[in-house]
């Protein structure tokens, strides 16, 4: 395998970032993860709109031109012949001795591209199945809008639902309400059949993958509600899923001790998991 570190194409078992990067003492970097669906990056323009928008956030500067970025994206994707998988960008605020006010201005932002392959097969089968997914309180800090690598709390959730045999957790606020999943946006279908997601503008990460969803649901008519919703509303729902690039959407079968729906993955979801890249770009 072979790893983009700054400038140069390595082996992937020999890439390597300094220890006084950023990113590793103070997680003060930021990611996206593409999702390479035969042989294509999927939404990269969305992909890379959202990596400026964190990057700017965090006053952080493009470590190369845009199309730069977007032409080391396929060729990592090339040399590493992935046909299905996913393209993963890092960028942090560089290496400088530890201090936490931000380093020098001559002091460049780091970049990694690595590019790894999965299988459909198996992505397919779990969808078949679904997942079980496992409700956590919320500890995040509020600003889960910009897409760090800050995911100490997201990686607490999931392993604490790792431990009890689900997938994903789902973090409730302290009204009640889902906010989203530890590396997932969450969606319900209700009784009435109307599709609920939570307004992007607080406490969730815009997921891409939720953003073309919408423009799926728009294209097929389907009643769709912009709201928070609790997590006594998802025990009831009629279906449950989950977003991500990584994912698409998958099928939600159990939450904490409940059942939902009948049990089996849910139609919408699974409808909209077979549609789902005639609406990418
Ligand atoms: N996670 N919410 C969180 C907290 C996420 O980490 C992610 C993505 C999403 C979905 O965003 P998108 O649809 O753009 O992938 C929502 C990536 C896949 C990860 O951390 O691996």
């Amino acid at each position: 395998r072979i790893a983009y570190v700054n400038g140069q194409y390595v082996r992937h078992t020999d890439a390597a970032v300094h220890i006084e990067d950023r990113g590793y003492q103070f997680a003060d970097g930021v990611y996206e993860v593409c999702e390479v669906w035969n042989g294509n990056i999927v939404d990269v323009p969305r992909h890379l709109d959202r990596l400026d928008r964190s990057l700017t956030e965090l006053q952080i500067d493009w470590p190369m031109t845009r199309s730069a970025v977007e032409f080391v994206l396929r060729q990592v994707v090339r040399r590493n012949k992935v046909h299905d998988g996913i393209v993963y960008i890092q960028v942090t605020r560089g290496v400088a001795k530890r201090d936490h006010f931000f380093p020098a201005d001559d002091v460049a932002p780091s970049i990694v591209i690595t590019a790894r392959r999965s299988s459909p097969e198996a992505a397919n089968a779990q969808a078949e199945k679904g997942i079980s997914v496992f409700s956590y309180p919320e500890n995040r800090w509020p600003r889960v809008d910009i897409k760090t690598v800050a995911l100490l709390p997201n990686v607490l959730a999931k392993q604490a639902a790792k431990e009890k045999g689900g997938k994903e957790a789902w973090y409730v606020d302290a009204d009640g309400c889902v906010t989203e999943g530890g590396s997932t946006n969450a969606w319900i279908v209700t009784k009435a059949g109307a599709l609920v997601t939570r307004p992007a503008e607080n406490g969730i990460l815009r997921g891409i993958t939720r953003t073309v969803i919408l423009d799926l649901i728009e294209r097929e008519g389907l009643v769709f509600e912009e709201r928070p919703f609790t997590l006594e509303e998802a025990y009831e729902a009629k279906e449950a899923f989950v977003t991500a690039a990584s994912t698409i959407a998958m099928p939600v079968i159990r939450i904490d001790d409940r059942i939902i729906g009948n049990g089996h993955p849910g139609s919408v979801a699974t409808r909209l998991r077979e549609q789902f890249h005639t609406a990418t770009d």
